[in-house]
């Protein structure tokens, strides 16, 4: 563990003492968090909730409703999409909820396995697959070649894309993310590729760009022979969890993730989810997820005391 420390004071807060993304403070944000990406999506899910005590929307596009499920405290936020995102929630979220944090992501992906559109999938591990910005400075001509070279220049542009190794997601919680979902749903368990874009990185064709993603979505298969679906913020979030210290380094890891997603797109046979059907799933899904929160931490002490009114 490094020894350099990570406390609130090294992060920014507004003078309102909020989050300068997130915008929120002690208090307003329970330990058990299910995530999302689109605002209305959030908004849906909150019509599961008994009673709501804090909504907000920040001028970044995160939304974030507390309230109770179940009688326990819950936060339902909404991030937008992609690794900044997440990364932005995370590490604001860790800022101002006291004790360990249970993050559930329920998002929406891109099919490369059994499931079919509207299917669910949970994510047992996450990899990352990165633009290789550096294949990308020179536009190749018909008389380019590409040559071996030992130089360490030219080696950091043999390959197109850049493969992150994957992270598990965490054990337990997963487990009951499974449970409760198979309950009400066939569930498609598997590693997820996390893609740093939604198009070249997932492999889809472009006529206007220089892309090079040809060979793509068969490297991501050679290399996790187990993968279920493409999607842009799990790996982060499992790598966050991961490396989460808490306060002073006395808690690692404070942070518990895992990660349900409903196939939009099915890459093999290029259908895409109905809005219909994308709402209904979200809310079957969501409410097995808050049922697996509130299980794997079922104490009502969710939120800091200076919470009034829970
Ligand atoms: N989200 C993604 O990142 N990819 C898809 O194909 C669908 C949803």
């Amino acid at each position: 563990m490094p020894t350099e420390q990570m406390t609130s004071a090294n992060l920014p807060l507004s003078s309102s003492g909020r989050t300068y993304h997130v915008e929120t403070r002690p208090g307003e944000m329970s330990n058990r968090i299910l995530t999302v990406g689109d605002p209305t999506r959030a908004q849906l899910l909150s019509s599961l909730l008994t009673k709501e005590f804090f909504r907000h929307t920040s001028p970044r596009g995160f939304l974030t409703i507390t309230g109770l499920y179940r009688n326990v405290p819950v936060t339902i936020v909404a991030i937008g999409m992609g690794l900044s995102m997440m990364d932005f929630f995370v590490r604001e979220t860790r800022l101002v909820v006291q004790g360990p944090l249970a993050i559930v992501r329920l998002g929406s992906c891109g099919s490369l396995g059994a499931a079919g559109t509207g299917d669910l999938v949970v994510a047992e591990s996450a990899f990352g697959i990165g633009r290789n910005f550096d294949y990308f400075t020179e536009m190749p001509t018909t008389t380019t070649t590409i040559t071996a070279t030992t130089s360490d220049e030219e080696e950091k542009k043999r390959e197109p894309y850049l493969f992150w190794a994957a992270v598990q997601a965490d054990e337990r919680l997963t487990g009951l993310v499974k449970q409760e979902l198979q309950e009400v749903a066939e569930v498609f368990p598997g590693s997820v590729g996390n893609a740093d874009g939604f198009y070249a990185s997932q492999g889809r064709p472009a006529d206007a760009f220089w892309d090079a993603n040809d060979g793509l979505l068969d490297e991501v298969r050679r290399r996790h022979p187990d993968v279920m679906a493409l999607e842009m913020e799990s790996h982060m979030l499992f790598h966050l969890a991961k490396v989460s210290t808490g306060k002073d380094n006395q808690q690692a890891p404070s942070v518990s993730a895992a990660c349900a997603l409903v196939v939009f797109a099915d890459r093999q046979g290029n259908r895409f989810i109905s809005p219909e059907d994308s709402q209904q799933k979200m809310l079957l899904a969501a409410r097995a997820l808050l049922d697996a929160l509130v299980e794997y931490m079922p104490t009502q002490d969710g939120l800091h005391p200076s919470a009034g009114s829970v």
